[in-house]
């Protein structure tokens, strides 16, 4: 069995169809104008429809692989968009480079990688000091949910949960997922399993993903970004205004003064 971060073969299957969160941010681009910096681009998701509405766009990744799929994905695209995006291999922890941006963005979830307060505020201040004066910082993050600490932690620590049957190119995927919840560092330690069935329901191969994230509190959201020098912290429940209530997004958006 596989065992990688991130896949962008999988990736793309899975997370390619759910696009409130992309129209979000494309909605604040146009509105702002860019140029846009995206930390922790992956492959290009939010990115492309960005650069295809005639905004520049900066993708910052630190992954080769999902950067690889990315590039691969600008070759099929028009002259003009192709040259609105650069593609950078970096940490969105110590990143600098020349231009400021009217929006800095890390579309979902990309900011609970930081897993300690130093990387979280490492990754702020590099946003911060990217952006032009009055420019936005926009990310997404999970508001923790009280059902997932409960089922993650203790005798259920670890339980292989079945979670989604989809299909992708002609074959069938199978995704379980086992949590584990460590509360002295507020980290969720998920492993993702993709078992992926050929048509005759054979199991070709199986795939499994460790992500590491941080689980962070709105509190702790707006400590971070007031400490790293924002204003006007806004926090929403989903891409539509909503209420932050347990087990929905923590949609952030806040100002450089
Ligand atoms: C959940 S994906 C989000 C991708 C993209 N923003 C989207 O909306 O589809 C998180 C991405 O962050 C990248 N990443 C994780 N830690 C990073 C770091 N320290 N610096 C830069 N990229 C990082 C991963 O490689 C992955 O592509």
């Amino acid at each position: 069995m596989a065992t990688s971060a991130y896949d962008p073969d999988i990736y793309d299957a899975v997370y390619m169809e759910d696009a409130s969160d992309v129209r979000y941010y494309l909605g604040l681009a146009k509105q702002l104008g860019g140029p846009v910096l995206e930390l922790g681009a992956g492959t290009g998701r939010a990115v492309l429809p960005i650069a295809r509405a005639g905004i520049d766009v900066v993708a910052v990744d630190n992954s080769p692989e999902m950067l690889a799929r990315l590039q691969a994905k600008l070759a099929n695209e028009d002259v003009g968009t192709r040259n609105r995006v650069r593609v950078i291999r970096g940490d969105m922890t110590g990143l600098r480079v020349e231009e400021r941006f009217t929006l800095v963005q890390l579309p979902f979830r990309g900011f609970l990688h930081n897993l300690n307060r130093a990387l979280q505020l490492a990754c702020l201040k590099v946003c911060y000091q990217h952006l032009r004066p009055g420019g936005v910082i926009a990310l997404d993050v999970f508001r923790p949910s009280l059902e997932v600490i409960c089922a993650s932690h203790g005798a259920l620590a670890g339980v292989w949960r079945w979670t989604d049957d989809f299909p992708a190119d002609g074959k069938r995927v199978i995704l379980s997922e086992a949590t584990t919840y460590d509360n002295e560092v507020q980290q969720l330690y998920t492993c993702h399993r993709y078992d992926v069935l050929t048509s005759a329901g054979t199991l070709e191969r199986s795939f499994i993903q460790v992500i590491e994230l941080a689980y962070l509190f709105p509190g702790e959201m707006r400590e971070l970004l007031a400490t790293a020098g924002f204003d006007d912290i806004r926090l929403a429940g989903d891409f539509e205004g909503g209420e932050v209530v347990d087990g929905s997004e923590i949609v952030v958006r806040a100002t450089r003064r």
